[in-house]
């Protein structure tokens, strides 16, 4: 348990470290930098393992109803599903938290998507009803605090788009500047839409996205900028609370599957992270499977895990779901090892299999972008596999909302004709008669 969270006597009084994943250099959980300075490995948050009020360890039950009580429901509560579980994210976090809320995202049992997958035991865990509309806002939310925390004079991230959102929000709520690097002409509407309206300075950068984050984190070296992305430590301690907050909704009874769309894999890293230390700390029994799903286009590690991760690959990449159009992702050490321990599974889906559940998800009335679609498909490509059953209890992220990305809705629905199940809107002249014969039509096509 000792590289999981810090013994009494190493804690020092502080309720954490961070610590390099590659060397073990160890530092002030109020330092900034965004990488080891000895080595430039990343950089882990190492927690004081959870205590009561008098001092003695909780886990098990102890923690597992400490985490209930400070449901929003409940007059000690708290109304952030990040901050619930502040004894595992940022202990002692206190006055300085920057939250919108964010979190206490359902998880959605939905018949017509359980059939399209063949699993009838699937729920989707919808992270698209966050404040800004994806699962960033767990891990900025945490990321932000620790920015004020510090004194930052202003924070930066690289994004495909929805981290860049979310940075956007949460710096303006805590009054810091924000500057964004996005890849020309590759992000989706909504999220520039969001990222320009909540002030954040967005630089437009003639580069993709890997060109993006090289940048910024030579910028943050250089200038001084807080760094936001998920290689930030801080980042990964908000998105664990998917994890912990998903588990609680199923009363700590494990799923089988745990499935996610992976791009930078920050978050394949932030659930193994969760996962290891709810297991350690008898919050569950045994671990899930996890299974992270790529676009075909974007899938050097899915390539990877089919040659058992001998070595790290790199690939130009491209996909419809730009959210997850990256071809050298950062947290890869971490990420294999999320997968290694918990006997998981890396697999990718075409663009076409990404549409194609997406149409249903959206047509079920649920709705998410086309990246978040990617872990429906895996689901349906595992089933067909044999590798679920379709009794298995599966839980499926699905990451960013529907209008993240409007113009791929105009396109589907409207401009393109080869797109079975496309909902084309239909002109009439303002008469009660045109309206009846649409309908009659409606019904017919029943
Ligand atoms: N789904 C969505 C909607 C995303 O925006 C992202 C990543 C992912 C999945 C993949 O998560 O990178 O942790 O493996 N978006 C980042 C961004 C890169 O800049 O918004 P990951």
């Amino acid at each position: 348990m000792s590289d999981l969270f810090l013994l009494a006597h190493e804690a020092m009084g502080h309720p954490s470290v961070a610590r390099c994943d590659d060397c073990g250099h160890q530092l002030d959980a109020h330092d900034a930098a965004a990488s080891c300075p000895a080595c430039g490995g990343l950089l882990a948050i190492v927690h004081r393992a959870p205590v009561d009020a008098l001092g003695a360890p909780l886990n098990g039950t102890a923690l597992r109803s400490s985490f209930a009580q400070h449901c929003c429901a409940r007059p000690v509560g708290h109304p952030s599903g990040v901050w619930r579980f502040e004894s595992l994210v940022m202990p002692g976090a206190g006055a300085s938290i920057v939250s919108h809320p964010e979190g206490n995202t359902p998880l959605l049992a939905r018949a017509r998507i359980a059939a399209y997958t063949g699993c009838d035991g699937l729920l989707i865990k919808h992270e698209g009803y966050n404040p800004t509309g994806s699962f960033k806002d767990r891990g900025m939310t945490v990321g932000t605090t620790q920015a004020a925390r510090i004194g930052a004079s202003a924070v930066a991230c690289a994004s495909t788009g929805n981290t860049s959102a979310s940075l956007a929000a949460y710096a303006a709520q805590a009054g810091l500047p924000g500057m964004v690097f996005v890849p020309e002409g590759k992000v989706a509407l909504g999220k520039m839409a969001q990222t320009l309206a909540y002030g954040a300075t967005t630089l437009l950068v003639r580069g993709d996205f890997d060109t993006c984050l090289a940048l910024v984190q030579e910028a943050s070296r250089q200038l001084g900028i807080y760094l936001l992305n998920s290689i930030n430590p801080w980042r990964v301690e908000g998105q664990k609370t998917i994890v912990f907050e998903l588990l609680q909704q199923l009363n700590w009874e494990v799923p089988e599957f745990i499935v996610l769309p992976a791009g930078n894999l920050g978050n394949t890293a932030a659930f193994g992270k969760a996962l290891r230390e709810a297991l350690a700390l008898g919050l569950i029994a045994r671990m899930p499977r996890l299974v992270s799903v790529q676009a075909a286009g974007a899938a050097p590690f899915a390539r990877a895990f089919r040659e058992g991760f001998a070595q790290r690959h790199r690939v130009q990449a491209e996909t419809i779901a730009t959210a997850i159009r990256i071809g050298d992702p950062a947290s890869w050490n971490r990420a294999v090892r999320a997968i290694q321990e918990t006997d998981g599974l890396v697999l990718s889906v075409t663009d076409e299999e990404i549409i194609e559940a997406k149409m249903v998800i959206d047509a079920a009335g649920v709705g998410c972008e086309a990246a978040s679609a990617a872990s429906v498909a895996g689901v349906r490509h595992l089933v067909r596999d044999g590798v679920i059953r379709p009794g298995d209890r599966v839980v499926a992220i699905t990451t960013g909302h529907v209008l993240k990305d409007p113009g791929m809705l105009v396109s589907l629905h409207q401009e393109r004709d080869d797109v079975p199940g496309a909902n084309r809107p239909v002109s009439i002249d303002p008469t009660i008669d045109a309206v009846a014969a649409v309908l009659a039509h409606r019904m017919e096509a029943r």
